[in-house]
């Protein structure tokens, strides 16, 4: 007698890559939100009913309540490296597997920290809107005049694999100095091959040319960047934060950016993103992107076939690729 075993069921939270969901629709019955609808908590939840695995994104909140709710929920995977989306305690104490997306994303991530801070540093898009504004009549000696990058000091808060990635760039591409911050110190070796310093935040923030934040979200490392260390900064520098809202004090930074205590900001995340704090976006020496980082066509697709083989390795092998907590089988 043939056994006709039914396929796992599972959600695709937002629209991910068509040839990603055909490949996840190969092993599972699939329900995907492809119009890329904003669910709130409570469809979440509701749409996770029955579902023993999800794929999601660093929108979608996978918290105690939604799992008390879904006791048969067995594994997330989240489409991104940052995973303060999950309440990790909860899903380990409910039993469920937490995955995210390490390594395809590191040296995209890089470059586009490179990005923000050519273009905070050297004015790039406030000198644009001007020429488009039409305001450009003439040459002139300082004009949009901005801060050196090559050879300058950057201080890099959080010397991950991204932060060792900027560090790279920094000192081989750029001659700059490279200072760094971290909770532990890198090995000697690391740090040679980074062309890098540990020095303490009050050194990288007083002697920083370029501030670049690579730290991951936790409630210790909320707004690292307040009032207090904005004003440790030179008021030439430049700050740049391609690592997670809530890090920097966004309300402090605008006022710090309009009273030119520091010159200019470069900013991918925000406390309450997709909303941004509207004095930010009132000041003209702030490069405002939208959370972009990681997105090249090529990483963004390794990271939602990263996300689909967790679920994929998790339900065939019985064992997820990239797992950020331990679950007893
Ligand atoms: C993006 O922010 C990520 O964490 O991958």
């Amino acid at each position: 007698m043939v056994q006709i075993m039914s396929k796992p069921s599972i959600l695709v939270a937002r629209a991910i890559f068509p040839e990603v969901l055909q490949s996840l629709s190969q092993v599972f019955e699939v329900e995907s939100n492809q119009a890329d609808e904003v669910w709130s908590a409570s469809e979440l939840t509701r749409r996770m009913q029955g579902k023993v695995g999800a794929l999601t994104t660093g929108s979608d909140r996978i918290d105690a309540a939604l799992l008390q709710a879904n006791p048969q929920l067995k594994i997330v995977a989240n489409m991104a490296v940052g995973y303060n989306n999950f309440d990790l305690p909860a899903m380990t104490a409910a039993g469920v597997v937490a995955s995210n997306t390490p390594d395809v994303l590191t040296e995209t991530t890089a470059d586009f920290g490179f990005a923000l801070l050519m273009a905070t540093a050297r004015r790039v898009t406030e000198s644009e809107h001007y020429l488009r504004a039409g305001l450009w009549t003439k040459w002139s000696y300082d004009m949009f005049a901005g801060a050196e990058v090559h050879g300058s000091t950057i201080g890099i808060l959080g010397m991950g694999r991204i932060g060792q990635g900027i560090a790279r760039r920094a000192a081989h591409g750029f001659g700059m100095h490279v200072i760094y911050h971290n909770r532990s110190r890198l090995s000697a070796e690391m740090e040679a091959d980074c062309k890098a310093r540990y020095v303490s935040k009050a050194e990288l923030l007083n002697t920083a040319d370029h501030v670049m934040l690579v730290m991951p979200y936790s409630a210790e490392s909320h707004h690292t960047i307040g009032a207090a260390e904005l004003a440790q900064m030179k008021p030439t520098a430049t700050l740049v934060n391609i690592a997670r809202g809530g890090i920097v004090d966004d309300a402090a930074l605008a006022l710090a950016l309009r009273e030119k205590r520091i010159a200019a900001a470069g900013l991918d995340v925000f406390e309450d993103e997709p909303k941004v704090h509207p004095d930010l976006l009132t000041v003209p020496n702030v490069v405002l992107t939208p959370h972009i980082a990681s997105s090249s066509i090529p990483t963004r697709l390794a990271m939602a076939n990263l996300a689909a083989d967790n679920l994929i390795s998790f339900f065939t092998k019985g064992k997820s690729l990239t797992p950020l907590n331990t679950i007893a089988q």
